[in-house]
């Protein structure tokens, strides 16, 4: 008989572990049942795979600090690390998910076994809940994913309503619905206990692993200089605030929002990421005075390139107006922030 394929599952809170008035979908508590009681509740599960659960936070992913980041990195490369783990199930909250699986694309080594993410939008006391049926389906797409392995593993993957996202594809669409991260670009589906490939990974200017050994470095520094305590890393990264755009903008509102300039400062512009001309000035000085600038666009699908929109010539401020390409601000966020810390290092 083949071996169970044995699974490290990390549980951060969330919906998927979300407890509120029996049947209903609102008003409940984030994070409130562990991670073995929503397993005990997936018939034959004990049967799908060898289980160990680490139960790391219990929060709403709205809750996420640099600290729970980096520390859920570690959690995560403790467990790959591991010779009695062949995979890393991670359970969390769908609000911001997309941002922990990018942070985890970028800062996790590349290795053979997979790591998928899965989350629900109904809470485990719902009369829908979905987070069972993500769960189980979590644990047969794992099994997939090691059956192949090493050709479909380079990366960080997220299971929601029977799609598989790559990290890059995955953004949060619909406040309400159960398939929220749906979205054309999904790279398999689970048809019963399999998956049926659609299309690789999009990485782009962003590979698996790109800050990997950075992030080591700056580490490493950090706790140098913080002596012993190694469990808090708020204000490791840089900081990289964003601003959505509207009609009607306020610049000094905004301008003053930016006080002291930030290292780097992401638009979610309008459209292909334009920028009002209103915010044109504030723009200029920010970029004269060193600061790092990323155009997104607050438009969900369409990827925003450096020659669209974009009236700063490229070969001025020292190539600091940047495009997000495929990401969503908030990821963009995210991969200036890690750009950034990488000149740090390497000054
Ligand atoms: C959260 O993101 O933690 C709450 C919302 C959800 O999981 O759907």
């Amino acid at each position: 008989m083949p071996r169970k394929t044995r699974i490290t599952l990390i549980s951060t809170g969330g919906t998927i572990a979300g407890l509120g008035q029996v049947g209903h979908s609102t008003g409940y508590t984030a994070g409130a049942v562990d991670a073995q009681t929503l397993l005990d509740a997936i018939p034959g599960v004990h049967g799908l795979a060898s289980l160990r659960i680490v139960p790391l936070f219990s929060i709403g992913s709205q809750d996420f600090t640099e600290t729970h980041s980096m520390l859920l990195r570690q959690a995560v490369m403790d467990a790959l690390n591991d010779r009695q783990t062949d995979a890393v199930l991670v359970t969390h909250g769908t609000d911001t998910l997309e941002e922990t699986a990018f942070f985890l694309h970028l800062t996790v080594p590349v290795q053979s076994k997979p790591v998928l993410l899965t989350a629900a939008m109904r809470p485990a006391s719902a009369a829908s809940a979905d987070g069972s049926g993500n769960l189980r389906d979590a644990l047969h797409a794992l099994r997939s994913l090691c059956a192949s392995r090493p050709v479909k593993t380079p990366n960080i993957w997220v299971l929601m309503a029977n799609r598989l996202y790559g990290a890059i594809e995955t953004s949060k669409r619909n406040a309400l619905a159960p398939d929220a991260f749906h979205n054309q670009r999904h790279c398999a589906f689970l048809l019963d206990e399999h998956l049926e490939w659609i299309s690789a990974p999009v990485e782009g200017a962003w590979p698996a692993g790109r800050f990997a050994s950075v992030l080591d470095k700056a580490m490493v520094n950090w706790a140098s200089g913080k002596g012993a305590s190694q469990d808090d890393f708020d204000g490791l990264l840089p900081e990289v605030p964003v601003f959505v755009c509207h009609q009607d903008i306020n610049p000094k509102r905004v301008a003053a929002m930016l006080k002291p300039v930030p290292r780097g400062w992401v638009i979610a512009g309008v459209g292909h990421g334009a920028v009002p001309a209103m915010l044109h000035p504030l723009v200029n000085k920010l970029l004269q005075q060193g600061c790092w600038i990323m155009r997104a666009s607050r438009t969900p699908e369409g990827p925003v390139f450096v020659s669209g929109e974009n009236p700063w010539n490229q070969s001025s401020f020292e190539g600091r107006m940047l495009a997000s390409g495929r990401l969503t601000p908030w990821q963009s966020r995210i991969a200036l922030q890690l750009s950034l810390l990488e000149s740090d290092i390497a000054a």
